[in-house]
């Protein structure tokens, strides 16, 4: 009986003669004698996850005196000899299922991906089979290739990239991370459309508007679990635009008094209310001054109590960031409640005081981004 190492050598030299011969004699091995070996089916074609374990079956018939080797098949790499491992700890082989030499490669990497050889050392000629793996690859953010925070100018242009590896490659799908749909530019168009989710590895964001700053994840998703993603914040730097949604203001004496802005801005703001072009006014005893700002909305409240003849007169609320400066103006005059003229169609009570207001619609917008004023009519008492 002839050694492992020789047999092993002779395998190596029987390899100069592939594959013109091999293939010729595989194909004619079903009609030898009945002694011959001969494989009982193909290896397949299998996939199998990176850093797990590979394992693909030759399963052989009549094998006799004959040993199997599995090699390599891109460069002809002896692996396995019979029953034992020639290449390294990563591979062995086994025979768990009868007549079958199993071919496994633990942990599994990248370059494993390929095809291989399962080889009996007939003579003259040897055969053999090929079957091929497939390293499937979870999903992974280059960080490099992939958008940090962006800060840009409202109407500025604006890419958030992702780039991921991966095998199959990944799928690049982008959301808000605050689940409201991705406002995108229809093309050729000012209008926008919304969309839940983008796909593709480049976010194109054409003159970003307000309503586009918030925090994106960039999902990379493949058949391998699990998906990864990135968080990437856009961060949309305008100027202060005010809003008055009642620039006139009629109270009658006694009264609680409030008066409204709404300001939009990034980066934050500050924000104070002054009378008659004076002094900034301070909370305290006479002013009640409120904010409330959710992302870059800011709505500002002044409630004058007791509103006395002095009160009477012009407030505005000034609003300013790095880029700039913008304020509302509001007209406050007193109401005679008296007056048989008085219309109380408009008139409106707030719970919490006994605050009476004459509404008067118009708009002051401070930029003419936020398009026309509405032409209202103005009743005046
Ligand atoms: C197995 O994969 C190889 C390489 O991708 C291909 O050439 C061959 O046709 C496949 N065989 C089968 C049975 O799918
Ligand atoms: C933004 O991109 C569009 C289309 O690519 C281009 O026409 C426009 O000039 C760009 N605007 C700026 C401010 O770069």
């Amino acid at each position: 009986m002839r050694t492992g190492k020789s047999c092993f050598w002779t395998m190596l030299q029987a390899l100069a003669f592939l594959p013109s011969m091999a293939l010729k004699d595989s194909q004619t091995t079903t009609k030898r004698v009945i002694e011959e070996p001969e494989f009982a089916r193909p290896i397949g074609n299998h996939t199998f996850f990176l850093g797990r374990e590979a394992v693909i079956g030759c399963a052989v018939s009549n094998l006799g005196k004959h040993k199997v080797g599995w090699l390599r098949a891109e460069d002809q790499t002896v692996l396995t000899m019979h029953d034992r491992a020639v290449l390294g700890a990563r591979y062995s082989v086994n025979m768990d299922a009868p007549h079958t030499w199993q071919l496994r490669i633990r942990p599994l990497r990248a370059e494993d991906r390929g095809c291989y050889m399962c080889q009996i050392n007939t003579q003259p000629t040897m055969i053999w089979q090929i079957g091929c793996i497939d390293v499937f690859v979870p999903p992974d953010i280059i960080s490099d290739d992939t958008s940090s925070d962006v800060s840009v100018q409202e109407l500025e242009n604006a890419t958030l990239t992702c780039k991921a590896t991966g095998h199959p490659p990944p799928k690049i799908t982008w959301r808000r991370e605050d689940h409201e749909p991705i406002l995108l530019k229809k093309p050729q168009t000012r209008e926008f459309e919304k969309v839940e989710s983008y796909v593709g590895s480049s976010l194109p964001l054409l003159r970003v508007d307000r309503r586009q700053m918030g925090t994106f994840l960039c999902i990379a998703s493949n058949d391998v679990p699990p998906a990864v993603s990135k968080r990437i914040t856009l961060l949309v730097n305008f100027a202060p635009t005010v809003k008055v949604p009642n620039q006139l203001l009629g109270a009658p004496l006694g009264t609680d008094v409030k008066l409204k802005c709404y300001v939009e801005a990034y980066p934050n703001t500050i924000n104070y209310w002054i009378k008659n072009r004076g002094e900034m006014l301070l909370d305290g005893p006479k002013y009640t001054i409120r904010e409330e700002k959710t992302s870059y909305k800011v709505s500002m409240w002044l409630t004058i109590k007791q509103f006395s003849k002095s009160d009477i007169g012009t407030y505005n609320c000034i609003s300013t960031n790095s880029l700039g400066k913008s304020e509302g103006t509001l007209r406050l005059y007193e109401i005679k409640l008296n007056s048989p003229s008085e219309d109380f169609n408009n008139q409106i009570s707030v719970a919490g005081g006994p605050m009476v207001f004459v509404i008067i619609s118009t708009l002051y917008v401070s930029t003419e981004e936020l398009g026309p004023s509405p032409k209202l009519g103005v009743t005046r008492p």
